[in-house]
């Protein structure tokens, strides 16, 4: 199986790059994430703008920015803003909700701004297990001074995603293998070497809560078919049959009037390009 997951500057068997084969397993279902999943950050969004003060005079860049729920906010707060991802579908979405940002489809290890560019360097969910590559880049075009923040699901238990997760690993070994690699980043101290391996120093690592909320179980699956993860085994198993692993890993979050809840602790860190 050609991977969909990786993300690195490699070159597929066909010798597609490979981070524009991942941007076309995430824009697979556009609007499903953007406006089903994608909402999951927006406490740790609230939390990280707070905390680098975001406002009229910030220059915010944020990394496989995905739909531009982030940038969207930034711009509200008065910020210039920029973005990348490696998927087209999601930035058209992104260039709707942010229409003044300098928006780009691209490769987050080889990132097309000028060295020192931003106040603050964000991403949500962007950087996973063998990303840190992509943290130096970060580090290179973040001012002194500036922050530099990344999001990733945490290790504990504290995440009702995580039935959903095996339950695609289960059901295409190839994709479960390379969510445990993508997965790395969650545990204790390898977020934390990323950033000191791009001179970066931290300033706090912490979480949020990640919520998700859909009416009843088509939305809930509309919603979980959207990730760039879900792409290979839907394309394996098809509809039908992924739709039933996946509502069956979620069945304990279905209330009796056929909603779901999920919580998930969304952990970050936060770190600073030294003056
Ligand atoms: C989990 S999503 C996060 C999107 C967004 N930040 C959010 O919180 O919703 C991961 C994103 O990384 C993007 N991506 C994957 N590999 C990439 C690469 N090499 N360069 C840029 N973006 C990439 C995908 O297209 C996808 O939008």
């Amino acid at each position: 199986m050609t991977t969909t997951l990786k993300k690195s500057n490699e070159h597929t068997e066909d010798a597609t790059p490979v981070w524009v084969e991942a941007g076309r397993a995430w824009e697979h279902a556009a609007k499903d994430w953007a406006y089903l999943f994608e909402p999951y950050a927006r406490d740790a969004i609230e939390y990280v703008f707070a905390k680098a003060n975001v406002d009229e005079h910030s220059s915010v860049l944020d990394v496989a920015c995905g739909s531009g729920l982030a940038l969207s906010r930034a711009a509200r707060l008065g910020a210039s803003t920029a973005g990348l991802d490696a998927a087209e579908g999601l930035i058209d979405i992104a260039r709707r909700r942010d229409r003044n940002g300098d928006l780009r489809v691209g490769d987050m290890f080889d990132l097309p701004w000028p060295d020192a560019s931003f106040d603050l360097v964000t991403s949500f969910n962007g950087i996973w297990g063998g990303c840190a590559a992509a943290v130096v880049e970060m580090a290179r075009v973040v001012k002194p001074g500036g922050m530099v923040a990344l999001t990733f699901w945490g290790p504990g238990k504290n995440l009702d995603l995580r039935d959903f997760f095996i339950a695609l690993g289960s059901a295409v070994p190839a994709v479960g293998e390379e969510l445990i690699d993508l997965a790395e980043i969650g545990k204790p101290g390898v977020a934390e070497d990323m950033l000191a391996s791009a001179r970066l120093r931290l300033v706090e690592r912490g979480s949020t809560a990640a919520r998700f909320e859909w009416p009843d179980s088509d939305v809930a699956w509309r919603a979980l078919r959207s990730p760039g993860v879900s792409q290979p085994p839907l394309e394996i198993l098809g509809d039908a049959k992924l739709r039933d692993i996946v509502l069956t890993s979620i069945a304990p979050f279905e209330a009796s009037d056929g909603s779901y809840q999920m919580t998930n602790e969304l952990t970050h860190v936060i770190a600073m390009r030294p003056a």
